[in-house]
């Protein structure tokens, strides 16, 4: 006999009932209610673990650390190879790297300055260098400088692979108005260079990490936020970053497996050349504090909860992904009618910088 009887809402004695410890549960809402109640239960179960783990990730849960991807072997060097490497977010990620005892292989366009990056970074960390002279958005030469990447980290324990180097459009633009020539160049440096490039690489990725206890290895794919929300007036350059995020999970399911993180960063705006943002502020940070965002929380999703291959790790920048996706469509049209705004702003500021300076060169 049942210790007591709990009545899920009224009394009716004709619905069905069950025992659990004793206690004898009978069903008397109506099915409909039982099932929209389950229903609406589930979505907010879903939505305060997801805000869960964003806050806790943003506060508390420390990323995996870089350790994990380097070699135990006393005396042995570690490298870390990062693409565009000379300025900003990529020059801070060969910056970052070196000070956790990575050797890095510098890949850049201009051999000066990867020269002048090799001297620094020897100088300040004590750790070794390679550069080499790579130009992503040139499609002739671009298998030789695949090959010239291969030959340099053939015989190293190469063990992280930090795929920066991006193009972007030199101002917002409509897509009907945009120079074919400029659409060429994004996708051949975002899309083609970079699977091509990781195609290259990535069999010496697996192979170092196929042992259960060798270092594993990590490849981070530097997308943007204009890839996760689309971005009117920056089209073409938002379709290579959105298609980067589908290739990355799609290659995420084939190696993690198998010990390589590969795994797609979504940055916002970060004060760079090609933000031409040169202030910080909450929502801007520098390349730095981006970088160290990002090597600090490895692993963790932040902003990008739900998306299991991603990383939104900046908090502001994590916060505003995090938002966009919280009310489904209404929220993600909001966030392209934002940006949609927003770029045409930048494309009004930029234009007028443009007529300032051809005004100023006729004067001269
Ligand atoms: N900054 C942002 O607000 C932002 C936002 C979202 C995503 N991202 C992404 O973050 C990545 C880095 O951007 P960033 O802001 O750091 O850009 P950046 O300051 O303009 O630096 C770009 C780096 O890539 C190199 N590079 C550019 N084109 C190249 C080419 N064709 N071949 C070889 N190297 C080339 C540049 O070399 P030089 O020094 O020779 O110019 C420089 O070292 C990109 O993938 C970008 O899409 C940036």
């Amino acid at each position: 006999m049942p210790a007591d009887t709990i009545h899920l809402a009224s009394t009716a004695t004709t619905h069905p009932s069950f025992t659990v410890w004793g206690h004898e549960i009978v069903v008397d809402v109506p099915l409909p209610t039982l099932v929209f109640a389950a229903v609406g239960a589930a979505f907010v179960a879903r939505y305060a673990w997801s805000w869960f783990r964003l806050v806790a990730e943003l506060t508390v849960v420390p990323g995996i650390s870089l350790k994990k991807f380097q070699t135990k072997t006393k005396g042995a060097v570690s490298w870390a190879a990062v693409t565009g490497c000379t300025a900003g977010i990529g020059l801070e990620f060969a910056r970052q790297l070196a000070a956790k005892g990575f050797g890095v292989v510098l890949v850049g366009r201009r051999q000066a300055a990867l020269d002048e990056l090799a001297q620094e970074i020897e100088a300040k960390y004590k750790v070794p260098t390679k550069t080499v002279i790579a130009d992503a958005a040139d499609v002739a030469g671009r298998d030789a400088a695949i090959a010239r990447v291969v030959a340099a980290t053939r015989d190293i324990d190469l063990g992280v692979l930090i795929n920066n180097v991006g193009a972007s459009h030199e101002m917002p633009v409509a897509f009907a108005d945009t120079d074919p020539a400029e659409i060429d160049a994004i996708i051949q440096t975002n899309i083609s260079w970079t699977l091509q490039f990781t195609r290259a690489i990535l069999p010496q990725l697996v192979a170092r990490s196929a042992d259960l206890d060798a270092p594993k290895s990590l490849v981070l794919n530097i997308g943007s936020l204009s890839g996760r929300i689309p971005s009117a007036l920056l089209a073409a350059y938002s379709c290579t970053k959105g298609g980067l995020q589908t290739w990355n999970t799609a290659v995420a399911a084939e190696v993690e497996p198998v010990g390589v993180m590969f795994r797609m960063v979504f940055p916002a705006f970060v004060v760079s050349n090609m933000s031409k943002i040169r202030k910080p502020s909450l929502t801007v940070p520098t390349a730095r504090d981006f970088v160290k965002s990002t090597l600090g929380s490895l692993g963790l999703q932040r902003g990008a909860q739900g998306r299991p291959y991603d990383a939104t790790p900046y908090p502001s920048h994590a916060l505003l992904d995090y938002v966009v996706g919280l009310f489904g469509g209404v929220s993600e049209q909001l966030g392209v009618s934002v940006i949609l705004g927003m770029h045409k702003d930048i494309r009004a500021r930029a234009l007028r910088k443009k007529a300032r300076e051809a005004k100023a060169a006729k004067s001269q």
